[in-house]
């Protein structure tokens, strides 16, 4: 039996409407705040996130779906959708259009990582970019809407962490720090973090061996190197954050995974999915389309981890609609009254109304059973008697009650219901 890959996840048919729901929560809100869907492909050349989300993280170097195509190019499936979506802002000339450019994303992402609970090799994420503006206010609405999202889902137990990584100005004399810091450890960690040191020393702070987590703990800590302006930035974003009633907490070792950050990052905890608390992570990333060859564009967004946000709601019991049952099933009892439920079922669809018909060609008991299990609202009996009479035997499945409702009436009488 050909099994599914490591790590991905079948979503089927019985739990489709959670994620409908979740889905339906992301498009209301992001559509709230002004940010309209954007959909970019599946694949992108390799490069794009060689570059964009930096060839020192573990994303690049360890975790990339990559692959040749027939005519021989590099391709990789995306392992998130902020690099896409600034190509896509880029190629489609909106860095010269009417800004700020606001959109959001119902994507899924593919990173080869270690599968456990909330961590998978193909997952899904709600994500939001802003392009164009450079002030806090901007910093403010992303993580505002990556709140309200949250509570708009019903979730009300997770944390908001947020953290400064600074410009490029401020963060060299930081990493200068970091390199100062961890020069006597190094020989002792782990050969990534041995790179990282030489290459970005920042992402040592991102490490998940134990080994180097001892080293990090008393780590210099980036606030105390902001410049002026990035600090300004910072106080402003959080008075802006505590004037909306946001609550956070300063986290100083929140650097994220991405190396385009810079400025304000931070991520949205939860305890209910185990290890993998991180829900929803973001931050500013005023340098990336610069680094794209683009004209300089700040930028801010985020993303949410949907398996995650499953895991947390139900864990937190947060109430989730049932899954919709149909308005009517008809039931037939031989070949010609199944014609004619058929028939009858072509024309309520026409009005809305859904419906299904038996195609197991089952026994009436069982029929009615099968109604109950999809949740029908009503049960139209056609039988001999019904046929010749021109009118079905209709079954309120809530009151237990029935009434015979000519064919041609059936559509009426069940949207008056
Ligand atoms: P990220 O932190 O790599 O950021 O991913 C965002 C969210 O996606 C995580 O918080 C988590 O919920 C979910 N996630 C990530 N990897 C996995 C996985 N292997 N299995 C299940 N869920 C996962 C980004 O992707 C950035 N593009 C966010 C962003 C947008 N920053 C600015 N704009």
């Amino acid at each position: 039996m050909i099994q599914i890959p490591k790590g991905c996840k079948d979503v089927l048919p019985a739990q489709s409407h959670k994620w409908q729901y979740v889905e339906d929560i992301a498009r209301v809100t992001a559509e709230g705040y002004g940010f309209k869907e954007v959909r970019t492909p599946v694949f992108e050349h390799t490069e794009l996130f060689s570059r964009g989300v930096g060839d020192t993280t573990d994303i690049v170097t360890k975790e990339m779906y990559t692959f040749l195509d027939k005519g021989g190019r590099s391709i990789t499936l995306r392992p998130e959708g902020t690099a896409g979506v600034a190509r896509a802002f880029i190629e489609n000339g909106f860095s010269g259009g009417v800004l700020p450019f606001k959109a959001y994303y119902l994507i899924s992402a593919f990173r080869y990582e270690r599968p456990q609970a909330g961590r998978l090799r193909e997952f899904h994420q709600f994500g939001a970019e802003l392009y164009g503006a450079a002030g806090p206010i901007a910093d403010a609405e992303a993580i505002s809407l990556a709140d309200a999202f949250l509570k708009n889902l019903g979730l009300n137990k997770y944390q908001l962490q947020i953290n400064s990584i600074g410009c490029k100005h401020c963060r060299a004399n930081y990493e200068e720090a970091l390199k100062n810091y961890f020069r006597p450890h190094i020989e002792n960690m782990c050969p990534d973090c041995r790179t990282r040191f030489e290459k970005n020393p920042l992402r040592i702070l991102d490490c998940k061996e134990q080994g180097c987590k001892q080293f990090t703990a008393n780590a210099p800590s980036m606030l105390d190197y902001l410049c002026e302006e990035c600090g300004n930035h910072f106080e402003q974003v959080k008075a802006l954050l505590s004037g909306a009633g946001i609550a956070y907490t300063v986290n100083p070792t929140i650097v994220r995974g991405l190396d385009y950050y810079s400025r304000t990052v931070f991520e949205f905890t939860s305890s209910a999915t185990g290890a993998q608390g991180t829900i929803l992570g973001g931050g500013r990333y005023d340098g990336l389309l610069e680094q794209m060859d683009a004209k300089p564009t700040p930028a801010v967004g985020f993303a949410a981890g949907i398996e995650r946000l499953l895991m947390v709601m139900e864990a937190e019991q947060a109430t989730m609609p049932e899954a919709d049952g149909i308005v009517c099933y008809l039931a037939g009892m031989d070949t010609m009254s199944r014609t004619k439920a058929f028939l009858l079922a072509e024309a309520l669809r026409k009005e809305g109304i859904s419906c299904e018909v038996d195609l197991m060609e089952r026994s009436l008991k069982s029929q009615f059973k099968y109604a109950d299990k999809l949740g029908a609202r009503f049960v139209a009996v056609i039988g001999e008697s019904e046929l010749s009479e021109g009118a079905a035997q209709v079954k309120d499945m809530q009151s237990s009650t029935s009434e015979r409702v000519k064919f041609e009436e059936l559509a009426q009488y069940l949207l008056r219901k």
